[in-house]
């Protein structure tokens, strides 16, 4: 086929092998169910009770046993040909175990009876469970399971019990639901009912399973707490097979070896980006600094007893020894190499972590930092696994913002770097071998970049605070043309040009972008044959084409310029119900990034990513890769972790696969966007050294490991500059320093300017552009026709790499 032939031409050819449709393929929700079964995390397993015996009876409590929620809501959400929730996962296990039936029945009745009232799933309260269902399926069996579920989205945060109400001003009213006047949890926490439903069948029963089937951080303190609760999967969100997944785990048809990619604490008020969340929609202070997570956790004094299960954590069907930990230093590149051994009675992977314990020297260090890590290969009883990780040292470097080694460079203080390893956080035991610097050593001078200009101070490793230099506000403060309103900038569909272009080729000349393909004519040669007009269009989002709903990229027919569909993930091809195309939903990125395994991220990129172009799309917009700061933020499930190395490491395995197919990743949202509220305009005040090693580190992984083609900015101000329009962070840092050479885009309808984002490097302004301000500008001045030049190029050089 021709170059582009699937993006220009209809209808969708199948992609699969005897002409069969690979989108939500067998082969495609298989992939999806055994992504689940990797990133599912065991917490507890007391006597072990699981797996659950052959044959093994069970009763089923709570409603997400039917009211499954497998994937967060918004853009995110996949329009599916079916979900199976645990009751149908289980009963897909045929005679593998016997079901108590009435409590299914009870559930099913009461959630799809909501359902048909057009109630969300995972937004249905627990029900009152009759007491003589209780009574005869204790008559059953001893052995509960218990689920519950969570589910939040796009554009809201999770509930907080400290928030402002706006309403009521100055009055701090808990955005909780309040029934009868009695303060209802939820959320984070179990609910009321949610509470009674496991006091009274975990007293019931003999042994009591818990599944929790949610997207974030959430407490579990009353499961390690309780002596009636003998064991509990983090089940997450697990794309359409979760409850199929999540019951062949239980039953023991594979072996759980998921391992935290957060740290769960007791209270929401325990994570340190929680407390202040709501004190303004207008801006978030990251005052904790690098302290994000686990370096918070296991840093900072006394906050290490907050924490229930900690970074990393993750329990095994069997048991595995980590030993002959070796580790040495060759020309600047620390090799770590160590023995697994499954050393109980079921096959399983286990993931060896190495954490670095960097001196405290003048800047301050987290206790532990994630350095590398691995997964081994399945390992039969008694088998053993040689593990190898390598990393530079120059990872460890820490980001100077204040000078006092030197200023805007990346250093590393002199003293002993001691390694940890093991299975977690907690577990990981200090090697023999040190790491020793005589002198400091600077690793990489940069500029000042970014820099805060309204956080007044952060957080130390040793708990005090320290003032922070402001940076330049005034630069901030171009204005060339009369800002547009909200409304101007809000939620416009991309238009149909008017006009044909004009075209500055004499007809004889005049060229098509294959020529640039084919090697003709330059990208350069091409991009000056293009009018003013012409650029100001390309540079803005365009009319949707067959089953997209994001909108397209190129659109110039005069110039054989193709128009490129974009579409969403993360957690599958997301495709409008009404269109009649139904995709796999694959597990939410949260879980993904607990299987601690690229290469399967890299498999749901591949399978993703060919259902994407078979429906003639080109750009698929994921993976969406923020920190999870706090648990509050809405979108979390779409993101992967608190930790920056394990963000990149496995959104660069995703690129990688989704890529493959010759389709564009798209990597989101750059950068600080953690909080859904108000999210257009919220300030994410940070210091530059947290906005280095913390907020932008995982985007800078995947720029360099997996080079993705395009990116998308988020739609926050960071240290009062759009990140959109931000000049630093995507010249300077993305392109200047990381060398990305792909395409940048807005996110959908920012509260920026065209003409100004595409000053700052930011090509394309999505969903759809302002050709008539860029024009404008262009009159004006405010930006030149070398600076469009250089976003056109940049868009058509993804357009070209596209197939
Ligand atoms: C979301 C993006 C998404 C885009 C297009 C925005 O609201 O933040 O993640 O890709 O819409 O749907």
């Amino acid at each position: 086929m021709g170059k582009w032939s699937r993006i220009m031409y209809h209808p969708n050819l199948p992609l699969g092998e005897d002409g069969n449709k690979v989108t939500a393929s067998a082969e495609h929700i298989a992939i999806s169910k055994n992504a689940a079964k990797e990133g599912m995390v065991l917490l507890k397993n007391e006597k072990s009770i699981l797996p659950l015996a052959r044959g093994q009876k069970v009763a089923l409590f709570g409603k997400a046993t039917i009211d499954y929620v497998k994937g967060g809501g918004g853009s995110g959400d996949v329009t599916v040909p079916y979900v199976t929730n645990l009751a149908e996962g289980f009963k897909k296990l045929g005679a593998r175990v016997s079901l108590f039936e009435d409590s299914i029945d009870f559930y099913e009745d009461y959630v799809k009876g909501l359902y048909k009232e057009g109630k969300m799933p995972g937004l249905i309260a627990e029900p009152t469970l009759p007491e003589d269902i209780l009574t005869k399926a204790k008559a059953f069996t001893d052995t509960a399971i218990i689920s519950i579920s969570r589910y939040s989205g796009e554009g809201w945060d999770r509930k907080s019990d400290k928030v402002i109400d706006r309403t009521f001003k100055g009055v701090d009213q808990p955005l909780i639901d309040m029934t009868n006047g009695i303060f209802e949890r939820g959320d984070f926490y179990l609910s009321k009912a949610e509470e009674e439903l496991v006091n009274s069948v975990s007293k019931a029963f003999e042994k009591t399973v818990i599944v929790l089937n949610i997207g974030g951080m959430f407490d579990v303190s009353w499961i390690k707490d309780s002596k009636d609760i003998d064991a509990a999967l983090i089940a997450w969100q697990g794309g359409m097979e979760g409850g199929l997944a999540t019951a062949e785990l239980l039953c023991g048809l594979g072996n759980p070896s998921g391992k935290l990619a957060d740290t769960f604490a007791r209270n929401l008020s325990d994570y340190p980006g929680t407390e202040h969340f709501h004190d303004s929609d207008d801006y978030v202070e990251y005052e904790e600094d690098i302290y994000v997570g686990y370096r918070y956790f296991e840093t900072i004094k006394d906050a290490s007893d907050k924490v229930i299960y900690p970074f990393g954590y993750g329990l095994s069907y069997t048991d595995f020894s980590v030993s002959r930990v070796k580790i040495r230093e060759d020309d600047g590149i620390i090799t770590v190499k160590a023995n697994v051994t499954n050393n109980g009675q079921y096959a399983g992977k286990e993931v060896v972590q190495i954490y670095v314990s960097s001196p405290q020297g003048k800047l301050g260090k987290p206790e532990k930092t994630l350095v590398g890590f691995k997964k081994t290969a399945l390992l039969e009883p008694g088998q053993t696994q040689r593990v190898v990780v390598e990393f530079p040292v120059d990872v460890f470097a820490s980001y100077d913002d204040l000078g006092k080694i030197q200023k805007s460079a990346y250093v590393l203080e002199k003293g002993r770097y001691k390694f940890f390893v093991g299975t977690d956080v907690r577990n990981a035991r200090s090697a023999e071998q040190e790491y020793v610097l005589d002198d400091n050593k600077i690793v990489c001078q940069l500029t000042q970049k970014m820099a805060p200009v309204a956080l007044k101070k952060r957080l130390l490793a040793d708990g005090t605070y320290e003032m922070l230099e402001q940076g330049d506000a005034s630069k901030y403060n171009e204005n060339e043309l009369t800002p547009l309103s909200e409304d101007e900038l809000e939620g416009m569909s991309p238009a149909i040009r008017p006009e044909k272009s004009v075209n500055r080729y004499k007809p004889a000349d005049k060229r098509q972008l294959i020529d640039v393909f084919t090697g003709k004519i330059s990208i350069d040669k091409f991009i000056e044959g293009l009018s003013d007009e012409d650029l100001a269009w390309l540079v803005g989002g365009q009319p949707n084409t067959g089953v997209a709903n994001t909108f397209g990229y190129g659109n110039n027919n005069e110039f054989g310029i193709p128009n490129v569909m974009t579409a969403d993930g993360p957690a599958g091809l997301r495709i409008q119900p009404h269109v009649g195309v139904k995709t796999t939903a694959f597990p939410c990125a949260t879980l993904l990034a607990c299987t601690w395994d690229p290469e399967v991220a890299t498999k749901v990129g591949i399978a993703g990513g060919e259902e994407v172009k078979e429906n003639n799309i080109g750009v698929w917009l994921t993976p969406a890769m923020n920190i999870h700061r706090s648990p509050l933020c809405g979108r979390n499930f779409e993101y992967y972790s608190e930790d920056p190395l394990l963000t990149g490491k496995m959104a660069a395995g995703m690129v990688r696969g989704i890529q493959s197919n010759h389709i564009a990743a798209t990597i989101k949202h750059f950068a600080l966007n953690n909080k859904e509220t108000n999210r257009k305009d919220s300030d994410s005040r940070a210091s530059e050294r947290a906005i280095r090693e913390i907020y932008l580190k995982g985007f800078e992984i995947v720029v360099k490991e997996a080079h993705p083609w395009s990116i998308m900015t988020s739609y926050n101000i960071i240290n009062g500059r759009r990140a959109s329009e931000n000049e630093d962070m995507i010249n300077g840092i993305l392109r200047g320093e990381w060398g990305f050479d792909g395409m940048v885009t807005t996110d959908w309808w920012t509260h920026g300017e065209n003409y100004k984002e595409c000053k700052a490097g930011n090509d394309m302004k999505m969903g759809c552009g302002y050709p008539d301000r860029i024009i404008a500008a262009l009159e004006k001045g405010a930006i030149t026709r070398d600076e469009l030049n250089k976003a056109a190029k940049n868009i058509l050089t993804l357009i070209l790499r596209i197939d």
